[in-house]
């Protein structure tokens, strides 16, 4: 956070704008810590209110600056990117980074409201823009067919030109987390078809030094969960290659040449959904029908890995 404005005095109180640290930088604890001295200094108490805009990053950070100030103060996310809107804010799920890994302090603390506003999009770079689509394209093959309907045949720029068609990705891609989210708020089991493609996506984002966005990383973790589906013999090859054809199609990369299996594979080992060694993936055996693979053996693994990496 560089600095603490008040812009506003009204009857009904004061409002202080707070800038912080650009992407992850939001989310670490010297950004925090500024954030919740200048909060003290402004005298927040419990009948306040912290509305966090801006892309994941900072509605984490706010949602995670709310959630401890005082136990829990109420909080609304304003999300100014698609993976804000169709992701990091729903689902009451806010937290920083720690040394030791990617959102590992943290708490469940719903926003009160969630106010998505479509021009915010406006500004948003290609790149950016791309990466919060692969979540909402993991959306379409876990829970709803119309999504990867909306999709075929675009392409980054017609569908960018296309208002309509992208409201109506991101309503549908909302209500699938929002119904996922509701049956299982804490991530015991159901919630965690929303982790389809983010086994290997979290790995290969590590070993990415994070150069690669999130999504970009899930886009490539989709592909190669699809493949291990189909290995294991639960999903056809026509499906498998329409997860190429839609990621591809928006520019979004699906392999990843820069990591030996061997490099991977203790990364794979802290993922959330692992069970002491077994390693756990989400997969799809149809669009919207949803399984896990078990403890896959090395030779299929290394398999799925050979179709990504090359
Ligand atoms: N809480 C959750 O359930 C959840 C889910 C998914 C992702 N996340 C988190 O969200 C973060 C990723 O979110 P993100 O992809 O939005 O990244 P981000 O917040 O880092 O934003 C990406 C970039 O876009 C810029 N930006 C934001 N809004 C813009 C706009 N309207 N116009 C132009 N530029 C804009 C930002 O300044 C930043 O440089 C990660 O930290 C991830 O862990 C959280």
């Amino acid at each position: 956070m560089k600095d603490r404005v008040r812009i506003d005095r009204d009857i009904a109180g004061e409002v202080f704008y707070f800038a912080i640290a650009d992407g992850e930088e939001a989310k670490s604890l010297g950004s925090m810590s500024q954030l919740w001295n200048s909060l003290g200094a402004s005298g927040f108490t419990r009948s306040d209110l912290i509305v966090g805009i801006g892309g994941g990053a900072v509605t984490d950070a706010a949602g995670f600056s709310a959630a401890a100030w005082l136990r829990g103060i109420d909080w609304v996310a304003v999300p100014t990117t698609v993976a804000g809107m169709v992701d990091a804010s729903i689902g009451g799920k806010t937290g920083i980074n720690s040394l030791y890994g990617k959102n590992l302090i943290g708490a469940f603390h719903s926003p009160n409201a969630v106010l998505i506003d479509m021009s915010w999009l406006h500004t948003l770079s290609d790149r950016d823009f791309a990466a919060g689509m692969a979540e909402v394209i993991k959306c379409g093959f876990i829970a709803d067919k119309r999504v990867l309907d909306l999709l075929k045949g675009e392409s980054l720029s017609s569908l960018r030109a296309d208002q309509d068609r992208v409201i109506a990705l991101i309503e549908a891609a909302v209500e699938i987390k929002a119904r996922v989210v509701s049956t299982d708020f804490k991530e015991s089991y159901a919630r965690e078809v929303l982790n389809y493609g983010h086994t290997l996506g979290h790995a290969i984002e590590i070993h990415s030094g994070y150069t690669l966005r999130h999504g970009e990383a899930i886009s490539i973790g989709l592909v190669f969960a699809a493949e291990l589906a189909e290995i294991n013999g639960s999903l056809s090859s026509e499906i498998v290659e329409l997860h190429r054809v839609l990621l591809t199609s928006l520019g979004l990369p699906i392999t990843y040449p820069r990591a030996k299996w061997s490099e991977l594979l203790p990364l794979l080992a802290l993922d959330k959904k692992s069970r002491g060694a077994m390693i756990r993936f989400v997969a799809i055996s149809a669009v919207g029908e949803t399984l896990r693979i078990e403890a896959p053996t090395q030779a299929q693994l290394q398999l799925a890995y050979e179709r990504i990496s090359s």
